[in-house]
């Protein structure tokens, strides 16, 4: 299924002199913007939040790239294309199955800088700032995506300055935007004049219009130096310099330190059984994945396909179990390397048993006894994820952000990139919401070196060994519940992946007190749950944008983007 915009769109043709030769030919002709949302192929498949990086990712299959090449390139092309979330100055995670049955996750989640504390964002008189935790210089967490991309290289195929070209030359010789990218770019212009030193590529003293070039000079000059000295190039000499000299000039506390220190993490995956399928998330210090963990375990034994999708009984078990999860990460979920996470007690039947025994199909457990709070909700869900599959079968989940949308809104000064406000992902005060409304306590308290708390969640479901579902979602703290219900439309009602992740959805995250819905949602049940005494938030015009590929029994890979975005499938 493509969509074809009936108006000729702007869309890149690439350039014919690059180290690939000419590299996006074919489908896509200059002024002719097209996205394609679905396909079923034999061999690859990428699917993420842009069709130039989808491209980008299938262009490194066919030359024989695998999944975690594609992986690669495909995020520094985002870093280009879509600025809002792919990112050189944030941070994400990768999940990944491999042919030979290795199973990785890999952690490149920011890091508190040596000079934070626990109480830089709250005044003297007690008051937290979110405004300085979200925004500016003072929010920016230790830069992860770099490292990780270059730890994660040692299972690609291709040398990384080949990876990296594609993000090169969009930077060079820039991209066309589409209506979509010059509005997003006009919102940002008071803040980015607010939140920066010296100019950057993304202001303009004219508005932006549709098939204007975004070139990215600085960009494409810092990519230059990754490739020509990899990790070294971004957490060390001129790139370095370039950040640390930021930092200085807006009262930041990154040092080169700091950076120089980073390092990426492998850690054990998150694994569990659902009903004979093994579901591979990521662990702390995402909650992602014991979330899931706890919200699967918690419907495992109550036939919700009997229930029926979105039926006020199936919404209100999943909501009930959304609520308890949520309670349980406020108070136990923090950077493991910092903060005891008691895994195996929250993952425990007996423990997820008791969990369950206040819960009553005929009214809502009140929140206060889960735990007791009051916060408010305020949306923002700039991450962003791709899943890829190679011919062989490697599959690959990484999700990716700034964490707001252009993150701090600081462009690092000659160096091209947004960098993070992550620090808002801390609980920078006992009870004080987060950008999505998360509180938290000690287990994710500031700490220097610390890694905040997350939600991302990108997820492989096998079957019999071998890769099922590659899933994953932006979304804050909605991602999670996403990514279960996604799973549950495949695996309990029976759904085509396409329907799975389109479909509208719902979400709790047990304070604020609230069940949110998404537009299209049913209204008899919406009113249902009303009835049964569920606070209903606002509703919302999208929840999260899934990308997912699914296996199918034949060896077939079905690749759906979201339909919410211009989210985009490429594949052979
Ligand atoms: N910054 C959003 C998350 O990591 O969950």
């Amino acid at each position: 299924m493509t969509q074809r915009h009936s108006l000729l769109l702007p869309f890149l043709l690439f350039f014919t002199n690059g180290v690939f030769g000419q590299v996006f030919t074919g489908k896509n002709q200059p002024f002719q913007y097209s996205i394609t949302k679905k396909m079923v192929v034999d061999k690859g498949a990428v699917v993420s939040a842009h069709p130039l990086a989808s491209e980008a990712g299938l262009l490194i299959l066919q030359k024989g790239g695998n999944a975690v090449d594609a992986a690669i390139a495909t995020q520094l092309v985002l870093a280009v294309v879509y600025p809002n979330a792919g990112n050189l100055g944030g941070g994400g995670f990768m999940v990944a199955h491999l042919t030979n049955g290795k199973r990785l996750s890999l952690d490149y989640r920011e890091m508190a800088p040596a000079a934070a504390s626990r109480d830089m964002y709250i005044d003297s008189n007690g008051v937290a700032s979110t405004q300085k935790s979200q925004n500016g210089h003072l929010a920016c967490g230790v830069p992860g995506t770099v490292g990780g991309l270059f730890e994660a290289h040692q299972y690609a195929k291709l040398p990384f300055a080949t990876l990296i070209q594609p993000a090169i030359e969009l930077a060079e010789k820039g991209f066309v935007l589409t209506e979509g990218e010059a509005r997003s770019l006009n919102y940002l212009q008071n803040e980015l004049r607010k939140y920066n030193t010296v100019p950057t590529a993304f202001e303009r003293s004219t508005p932006w219009k549709t098939g204007d070039t975004l070139i990215q000079t600085d960009l494409a000059a810092t990519l230059k130096r990754m490739q020509h000295k990899g990790k070294a190039g971004f957490y060390e000499g001129e790139t370095a310099t370039l950040i640390v000299a930021e930092m200085k000039r807006g009262k930041g506390l990154i040092t080169e330190n700091d950076l120089r220190n980073y390092v990426a993490k492998w850690r054990t995956p998150h694994a569990f059984d659902y009903k004979g399928y093994q579901v591979v998330s990521m662990p702390m210090p995402s909650s992602g994945g014991l979330l899931l963990h706890q919200m699967m375990k918690m419907v495992e034994d109550r036939n919700l396909a009997a229930m029926g999708f979105q039926s006020p009984a199936a919404v209100q078990l999943m909501t009930e179990v959304m609520r308890r999860a949520f309670a349980d990460r406020s108070k136990y979920m923090g950077d493991a390397d910092f903060y005891p996470v008691p895994v195996s007690k929250l993952t425990d039947p007996q423990y997820l048993k008791m969990r369950m025994e206040s819960y009553r199909s005929d009214a809502p457990t009140p929140s206060q006894d889960l735990e007791p709070g009051n916060v408010n909700f305020h949306e923002s869900e700039e991450t962003t994820h791709l899943s890829v599959i190679d011919g062989d079968g490697n599959a690959v989940a990484v999700t990716t952000t700034l964490n707001g949308s252009y993150g701090s809104k600081t462009v690092v000064g000659g160096a091209g990139f947004f960098l993070n406000n992550e620090m808002d992902d801390f609980s920078i005060k006992p009870g004080v919401p987060n950008m999505f409304g998360a509180i938290g306590g000690e287990a994710n308290a500031i700490h220097p070196g610390k890694r905040m708390l997350s939600s991302m969640t990108p997820t492989i479901v096998l079957k019999d060994n071998k890769p099922y579902i590659i899933v994953g979602t932006p979304g804050g703290t909605t991602i999670p519940t996403q990514v279960f219900q996604n799973i549950l439309n495949i695996l309990e009602f029976g759904m085509t992946a396409d329907d799975a992740i389109n479909k509208p959805k719902f979400h709790h995250q047990w304070l604020p007190d609230e069940l949110v819905v998404e537009r299209g949602f049913s209204a008899t049940t919406a009113a249902a749950l009303r009835k049964l005494g569920y606070p209903m938030g606002k509703e919302r015009g999208g929840i999260g944008r899934t990308e997912i590929i699914l296996v199918r029994a034949d060896g077939k890979r079905e690749a759906v983007a979201d339909g919410r975005g211009e989210d985009a499938v490429a594949g052979y």
